[in-house]
């Protein structure tokens, strides 16, 4: 963490969450809560609500949650930091200095100082293109049918035809030959000492999410190889976490993004409208760059090129999306081999038809591996059949399971039963249907029971924190352990604590997490759906059931370790003598 946590605690009390959600979307007091349309997703009747009490939000309709701080990161798509930095602000808190070590002050100087080469020859470049001596780079644009005003937004430029005149440029500006090189500017060569690694070439600056340059990418104009040379890695230049465009996808609000292949595709979806396009470095699109898209969407589109590499290259990349637990999509772009051709010659509506029916990640898979089979032949016809079976398996959630089996049946003229059962019997080979491990998700929940047990234990937490008075009613019942599941584990020992020592104040729970990914758990946790029931009396079954079933699920935890953990045993007995006191003992909700 940044800042200490009592100050990310005066930033989030000083800022009323209906406050600075009122700045952001028009808020209606109805009961407790104040309601509005979600400005997360599209919706005509408001679903989103405010609660004061609690200084969290809600969506019915989407589920997001959160407390100030998740509200301001996802509506503006900041980091953390940079939503304690603008809250604080706005609060007029003034956040401690950072100390920073002599070493690391060193280091995040040099990098400053890379950062402001990478800009100056950004600078250099944009000036070379509209000089005369720019002329050719500018022509070539233009044949490619970029405006000015798309030349500007990227800040495309231009390297000049010697070697020399960047490396001139530079030194006048005063940084020094071993920054140039470092910031991979330049190159030594024997004969003529450092010389600029990019001439002749047209220049595409690559920025950092927040509108840096980090490095850059150079085409030749016609052909000649490399087609594109790029920056090497620096310490700013990080070409597994960045993405070229995402400084503007971030703000897009299209409710998905759109990955492409080059930077040629980009800039023409740009053009177009599509703001929400981005693509990796010249390099393969990694998991790194799977999380951060994962900040702002979890719906990707892969724009990648029709042919035999493209599409390998997309059904790499949608392992890659699922593996961070995101949808990916397909656009099929044919006859045109890329989204920069394709608008040339379709123009936008047509694409945007493209992308209302972008193919499920699933069924491309399936429909690229048809085509190894012969479906005349009914053993090669079995062998596809197979194969479908063996993906279904990997589906960790039944009922999604079910359903894509149920569409995948049809799709391919398959008895849902036969498939059902040939799939079942794969099940059984490779122990249950048991998918890849997603990384680093909510505790990684694994299987329909422990879903369930999670699920109990958060709506638990959430009926405390929606009426923390029953909390001294049950304490002597519930201890943190029974939370079985890490996150709302995690979750139930803060807000126990709290409550203990007489404060409730669950929205502050939220930002003593560190990731982001864990806020958004821990938010979770608070906002479960409780059922709604009229009568006093349902009310209390419905809480006794809950409290009985966390408890249950508890005491059957801790009997499936005996052998394993040595705490176990105390907390099977103990949990057994609890769960029959509790299932004679009437809890009150007055
Ligand atoms: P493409 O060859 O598809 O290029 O490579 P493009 O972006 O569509 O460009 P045009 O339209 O032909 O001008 C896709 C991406 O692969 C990387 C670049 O990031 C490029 O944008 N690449 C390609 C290289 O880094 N070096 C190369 O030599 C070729
Ligand atoms: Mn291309």
């Amino acid at each position: 963490m940044f800042y200490p946590d009592e100050i990310i605690e005066e930033v989030r009390s000083r800022n009323d969450i209906v406050d600075v959600v009122s700045g952001y979307v028009k808020l209606q007091k109805k009961g407790g809560n104040h309601w509005a349309c979600c400005p997360f997703h599209n919706e005509d009747t408001p679903s989103f609500s405010v609660n004061g009490n609690k200084q969290m939000f809600h969506c019915f309709g989407c589920g997001v949650s959160g407390n100030v701080y998740t509200f301001v990161m996802r509506y503006e798509n900041f980091t953390f930091p940079e939503a304690v930095k603008m809250l604080a602000e706005r609060a007029g808190v003034k956040l401690p200095e950072i100390e920073y070590t002599e070493e690391q002050k060193q280091k995040a100087s040099r990098k400053a100082r890379l950062m402001e080469v990478n800009k100056e020859a950004a600078k250099f470049f944009y000036y070379q293109l509209r000089s005369p001596r720019g002329t050719i780079g500018m022509q070539y644009l233009q044949k490619r049918q970029l405006t000015d005003e798309t030349m500007k937004r990227f800040g495309l430029g231009y390297s000049g035809k010697t070697g020399m005149d960047l490396i001139t440029y530079l030194r006048q500006k005063g940084f020094e030959d071993d920054l140039i090189k470092e910031a991979g500017l330049g190159v030594i060569s024997e004969r003529s000492g450092l010389m600029s690694q990019f001439w002749n070439r047209v220049m595409f600056p690559i920025q950092d999410i927040n509108g840096k340059v980090i490095g850059f990418g150079g085409r030749v104009m016609g052909d000649g190889e490399p087609k594109y040379l790029n920056s090497p890695e620096t310490p700013v230049f990080d070409k597994r976490r960045n993405l070229f465009g995402m400084n503007f996808a971030r703000t897009a609000r299209t409710g998905n993004i759109i990955l492409c292949e080059g930077y040629m595709d980009v800039i023409s979806m740009h053009q177009a409208g599509f703001t929400q396009a981005v693509a990796s470095l010249g390099t393969a699109f990694t998991a790194e760059q799977a999380n951060l898209l994962r900040r702002y969407t979890d719906n990707v589109l892969l724009a990648y090129d029709s042919d035999g590499a493209g599409v390998k290259a997309a059904l790499r990349g949608i392992g890659i999306l699922r593996e961070a637990g995101l949808t990916g999509k397909v656009i099929n772009m044919r006859p045109y081999k890329d989204p920069d051709e394709f608008m040339k010659a379709l123009g936008k509506e047509a694409f945007q038809e493209r992308i209302d029916q972008a193919e499920n990640s699933f069924f491309f898979e399936l429909r690229i591996l048809q085509e190894q089979f012969d479906m005349k032949d009914p053993e090669s016809k079995t062998k596809f059949h197979r194969e479908i079976a063996k993906k279904l398996c990997t589906f960790r959630e039944e009922v999604e399971r079910d359903n894509y089996l149920q569409a995948a049946a049809e799709k391919y003229f398959i008895g849902v039963d036969n498939l059902r059962k040939l799939v079942l019997s794969y099940a059984a080979q490779t122990g249950d249907a048991k998918p890849v491990e997603r990384p680093r998700t909510t505790g990684g929940q694994r299987n329909p029971a422990q879903e369930k047990a999670a699920k109990a234990q958060k709506i638990l937490l959430t009926w405390i924190t929606d009426d923390p008075k029953i909390y001294p009613k049950i304490k002597k019942y519930i201890t943190v352990s029974d939370f079985t599941d890490e996150t709302v584990q995690a979750v139930a020992s803060r807000l126990f604590t709290d409550l203990d020592e007489g404060k409730f104040n669950p929205a502050s729970i939220i930002s003593t997490f560190e990731d982001e990914e864990q806020q958004r758990a821990a938010a979770e946790v608070f906002q479960t759906q409780l059922p709604q029931l009229s009568t006093k009396q349902e009310r209390e079954k419905a809480f006794h059931d809950i409290l009985l079933a966390v408890k249950k699920n508890s005491y059957e935890y801790f009997s499936a370790r005996l052998g394993s953990d040595v705490n176990a045993l105390t907390q099977a007995l103990a949990g057994k003598k609890a769960l029959e006191t509790l299932a004679k003992t009437h809890i009150s909700l007055d």
